[in-house]
């Protein structure tokens, strides 16, 4: 009874306060595994990956949080958090990201935690801003390891051999009768084997001016007309092999009748990951990163870590009834911590961080208001799903 009586006390603060303050936004969460996550998360992934220009294709690993601020005038801002995995594909490679396999654990997998914005104005959904993290996950090394890889620097030189030696081979040896140079290095590891440790490169290459009778000077083909393609070569570089890409220009859909084929990315590579044009800015020592930030329009929105202790929540579904509607089974205490199977609604106090909020807390009786109503901590009995994160997909 005395648990009623607060919530009737409760929907009576709330009902004052939220008449008070009538245009801020409202705060929507769904789970992370909604059809609306999933989508924006889909097309987050996408973007970062247009805006990638270098090194692998990363896949969506797992959806961390989400949450939907709407605006009085109707905009709608997205705020999530994602978790991204490498795959084994080249920026250049066309396949498409479900084709290409995820680098696992043993062979160093590298993963981005990135914080998306998205804004949705007309019932269009759009990237404003993203921030990323790239990091490597390392394999268990307490487990001994004979087979394990871990990366080695782009720019070592037992590696470095490798790459020119295996590039000499395939360049005597392909049926393409064109030189190839080096574009890039993707990856580069070391395997303890039985005989000790063994080097493996992973590179991208471009097609040169050169045919294979010409020596002298070769010079890379312009992008858009040059073959491309990505090697491996393990060992003493005795053996190479390379997958070859089209020209970007002469991907064209194969569904002739298609009017507009999908256009190739606006993928600019030059080889930064050694030589002269080396710029350890844009990737670690020993993997390549996502673009850290990406904010044309100066939104701040990723910036403002504050952005959480500036919200009262305040449920707004379900109402709390002015009159408790009496519970099917007796209320004990405990149940008050369940997590809410009903989406939660949150009340903005502040534009969501862009202005600080010098201190202001919010009232007693909002911070209260996370008490749910009677009806959802019934329904609190059965095993619920948290909200978030979502599931992973890989590991
Ligand atoms: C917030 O949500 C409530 C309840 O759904 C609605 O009445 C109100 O108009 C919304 N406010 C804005 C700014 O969208
Ligand atoms: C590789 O680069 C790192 C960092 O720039 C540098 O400390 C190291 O000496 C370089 N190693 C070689 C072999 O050039
Ligand atoms: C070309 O390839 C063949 C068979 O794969 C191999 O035996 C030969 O050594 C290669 N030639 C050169 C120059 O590497
Ligand atoms: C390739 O282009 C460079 C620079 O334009 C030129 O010096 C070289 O002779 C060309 N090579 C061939 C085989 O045409």
């Amino acid at each position: 009874m005395k648990l009623q009586a607060t919530l009737a006390v409760l929907g009576l603060l709330l009902v004052g306060s939220w008449a008070q303050q009538p245009l801020l936004p409202n705060v929507t969460f769904p789970t992370c595994d909604s059809l609306e996550a999933q989508a924006a998360a889909q097309l987050s992934l996408d973007f970062i990956n247009a805006q990638h220009t270098h090194g692998y294709k990363y896949t969506l690993n797992q959806i961390e949080d989400i949450k939907i601020i709407t605006r009085a005038d109707g905009t709608e801002t997205y705020l999530m958090e994602l978790e991204f995995l490498e795959t084994k594909c080249h920026v250049l490679d066309p396949r498409p990201l479900a084709l290409c396999p995820v680098r696992p654990k043993v062979e160093t997998a590298v993963e981005a935690d990135c914080d998306v914005a998205l804004s949705k104005t007309a019932g269009v959904l759009s990237v404003t801003a993203f921030k990323c993290k790239t990091e490597t996950e390392t394999p268990d090394l307490d487990i001994p390891c004979l087979g394990c890889s871990v990366l080695i620097p782009f720019n070592d030189t037992e590696a470095a051999q490798l790459i020119k030696s295996s590039l000499d081979v395939f360049n005597k040896n392909n049926t393409l009768n064109s030189v190839f140079a080096l574009l890039e290095v993707g990856r580069l590891s070391s395997q303890i084997v039985s005989g000790g440790a063994k080097i493996s490169a992973e590179y991208a290459i471009i097609e040169t001016n050169c045919t294979i009778d010409d020596d002298g000077v070769c010079v890379p083909l312009k992008h858009t007309v040059a073959r491309h393609g990505f090697c491996f070569s393990e060992g003493l570089a005795t053996s190479v092999n390379c997958q070859i890409f089209l020209p970007l220009e002469q991907i064209v859909d194969p569904a002739a009748s298609a009017p507009a084929p999908p256009a190739p990315p606006p993928v600019l590579l030059h080889a930064h990951t050694a030589g002269p044009g080396f710029t350890p800015a844009i990737h670690a020592l020993k993997h390549h990163k996502l673009t850290a930030l990406h904010d044309p329009s100066a939104s701040g929105l990723l910036s403002a870590e504050s952005a959480e202790s500036l919200e009262a929540v305040v449920p707004v579904v379900p109402v709390v009834p002015a009159v408790p509607v009496v519970p099917a089974v007796p209320v004990v205490d405990e149940v008050v911590v369940e997590v809410p199977a009903a989406p939660i609604v949150k009340r903005e106090v502040a534009a969501e961080g862009e202005v600080a909020a010098e201190g202001e807390a919010p009232p007693a009786e909002e911070k209260a208001a996370v008490v749910q109503p009677a009806e959802v901590l019934v329904a609190a009995a059965v095993p619920l799903l948290p909200r978030c994160p979502g599931k992973v997909l890989h590991f």
